[in-house]
């Protein structure tokens, strides 16, 4: 899609937030990955809603039940890694990496993505806040070292509900303590923090950009809601992009400088892209 196919609301708000000072923040969710073909998590084929054989998905991405059954959240965790090591970035996410290489320090992205895929586009860490952390990393279970370390290749590709092997079960294991590793991702019974999570450079993000683009979120999780509602709150221009209605979508239609893009990532984000690139 071109800039001038934008809507003429949409097309007004991005020429206010190019005279906005501050840095163009993107908040993403899973819908910005869907067209790479990884499922959403609360759409119809959505990982919450197939989950596993044995349990419900919701159950399984704790730390209770980690410390219950590792070696079965390790094969659940495996199995998407899979999937997320097999999918390309799409449009949405190269656009989104070739944005800040147009803006440098005047880019911002907060992910909830676990899969890697922005980084993988090409942007950088030093600017991606990956605030449920990513799947492919692991750290020692027991915070024995603050190390983060990458998945052993020698794992390979794990089917759906393939059971752990003595093999791999030993490549999880915290080469300091001997303990388990643990996936490097945020579960529901865990907090948000700056050490793992960068909870508090987002929220940093949130009180001092120019514009924040919202794209592919349900709105279910804690901090990309407060990171919207206080850029709402501000009166900053706030767009969001997703096919269906949200929590986010129903802010930006109350704020006199929000929009709500009602589409696809990969049809919208790189026209929005575009049109942000311009200091
Ligand atoms: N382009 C843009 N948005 C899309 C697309 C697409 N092609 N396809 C679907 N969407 C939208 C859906 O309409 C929905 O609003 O993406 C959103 C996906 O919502 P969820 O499945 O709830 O995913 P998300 O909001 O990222 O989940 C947040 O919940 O369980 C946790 O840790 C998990 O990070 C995840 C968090």
């Amino acid at each position: 899609m071109s800039e001038s196919a934008l809507s003429p609301g949409l097309r007004d708000i991005l020429e206010v937030a190019r005279g906005t000072p501050g840095p163009r923040v993107f908040l993403t969710g899973a819908g910005i990955s869907a067209e790479s073909g990884i499922p959403t998590f609360r759409g119809a084929e959505g990982f919450w809603r197939v989950g596993s054989k044995n349990y419900q998905p919701e159950e399984l991405a704790t730390y209770r039940a980690f410390t219950r059954m590792p070696a079965e959240i390790w094969a659940w965790y495996l199995y998407r890694r899979s999937m997320c090591k097999n999918a390309a970035p799409n449009p949405a996410h190269l656009a989104l990496a070739e944005l800040e290489e147009e803006l440098g320090d005047g880019f911002l992205l907060i992910t909830q993505n676990v899969d890697g895929l922005h980084l993988t586009a090409g942007n950088s860490l030093d600017r991606t806040y990956q605030i449920h952390g990513n799947i492919s990393f692991t750290r020692c279970a027991r915070e024995c070292s603050p190390t983060l370390r990458p998945l052993p290749e020698q794992l390979g590709t794990w089917e759906k509900e393939q059971p752990m092997d003595p093999d791999s079960e030993k490549r999880l294991t915290c080469p300091d303590c001997g303990g388990w590793l643990r996936p490097h991702v945020l579960w529901f019974d865990e907090c948000y923090d700056e050490k793992w999570y960068r909870f508090e450079s987002s929220m940093a993000a949130a009180q001092s950009c120019g514009i924040l683009v919202v794209v592919g979120t349900s709105g279910a999780t804690n901090l990309p809601m407060q990171v919207a509602s206080l850029v709402a709150s501000h009166g900053k221009p706030f767009v969001v992009v997703d096919p269906s209605p949200s929590p986010f979508s129903a802010m930006a239609d109350g704020n006199p400088l929000g929009s709500f893009a009602q589409g696809t990532a990969g049809e919208l984000v790189p026209a929005i892209a575009r049109s942000l690139a311009s200091r």
